[in-house]
């Protein structure tokens, strides 16, 4: 595996990701709409590494970052569709602006992705894989966060429609699954409105008592790539509690 293309790569999993795969000899392509944040992980990484600032909402600028992709490296090998967020509040509450940008990132930006790089990857007619981010919190529904439970549910069902669509086209690129449990990153720094304050302070909490760091994490992740694994769920245990 020599490249991958990792979205969300200015922080937390995805910087991780980036720092891991690094390490590994592979060259990346990192995006994120966070330019400065982008520009440091990426000039921080022992590889040759691209930042290309994107916003996955915009179809455009993620075409963009397919053609600056395979302008650079002729090939991709790995796809990481990684950049997500997470608003809190009562669901009756939380404002229309809030639930659509949870949409529009969290599974908008996803099938952005999807829609640039896969007829690529299919055409190049070579093994690759795509790892779409989901979370524990796409099997498992919280309190006060259902608009980040009810698109991480849905990338679990495009992932799987997917499965069955790329083996229908008897293709060589697979996907997985990635559904982390928590991991210190910035994900739950969004301003909590005052009826979840206290519920946020305390996942806050548990994430930085409980949670693995992003360089932790990453290498569990390109394990299970390595084996194939088409479920990445790294924290298992999680699903139990
Ligand atoms: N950290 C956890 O405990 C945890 C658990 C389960 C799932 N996840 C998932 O992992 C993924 C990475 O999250 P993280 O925890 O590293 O959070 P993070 O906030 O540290 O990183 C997310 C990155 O995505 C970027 N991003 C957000 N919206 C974007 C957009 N529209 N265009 C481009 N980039 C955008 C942010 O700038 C940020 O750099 C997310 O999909 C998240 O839902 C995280």
């Amino acid at each position: 595996m020599t490249v991958a293309v990792i979205t969300g790569a200015a922080s937390g999993i995805g910087a991780g990701l980036a720092r891991h795969a690094a390490s590994l000899g592979m060259k990346l392509v990192l995006a994120d709409w966070d330019e400065g944040a982008l520009k440091e992980v990426a000039d921080n990484l022992s590889t040759e590494a691209i930042a290309v600032p994107t916003d996955v909402r915009d179809e455009a600028a993620v075409q963009a970052l397919a053609l600056s992709a395979y302008d650079q490296f002729g090939e991709i090998d790995l796809l990481f569709n990684n950049a997500g967020v997470l608003s809190s509040g009562l669901s009756w509450e939380i404002d229309s602006t809030t639930w659509q940008r949870s949409v529009d990132i969290n599974i908008g930006g996803v099938v952005n992705v999807m829609r640039s790089f896969v007829p690529r990857l299919i055409a190049a007619d070579r093994p690759a894989r795509i790892i779409n981010t989901s979370s524990v919190g796409g099997f498992l529904t919280s309190p006060f966060m259902a608009p980040y439970s009810a698109t991480k549910f849905a990338i679990v069902a495009i992932t799987e429609a997917m499965v069955g669509e790329l083996a229908a086209l008897d293709s060589k690129v697979q996907v997985s699954l990635l559904a982390p449990g928590p991991v210190k990153s910035a994900i739950m720094d969004e301003h909590a409105p005052a009826q979840t304050a206290k519920f946020m302070t305390v996942m806050r909490g548990m994430n930085d008592e409980h949670g693995m760091t992003p360089d932790e994490f990453a290498p569990l992740v390109f394990a299970a790539i390595e084996r194939g694994d088409y479920w990445i769920v790294p924290q298992p245990e999680i699903l139990d509690s």
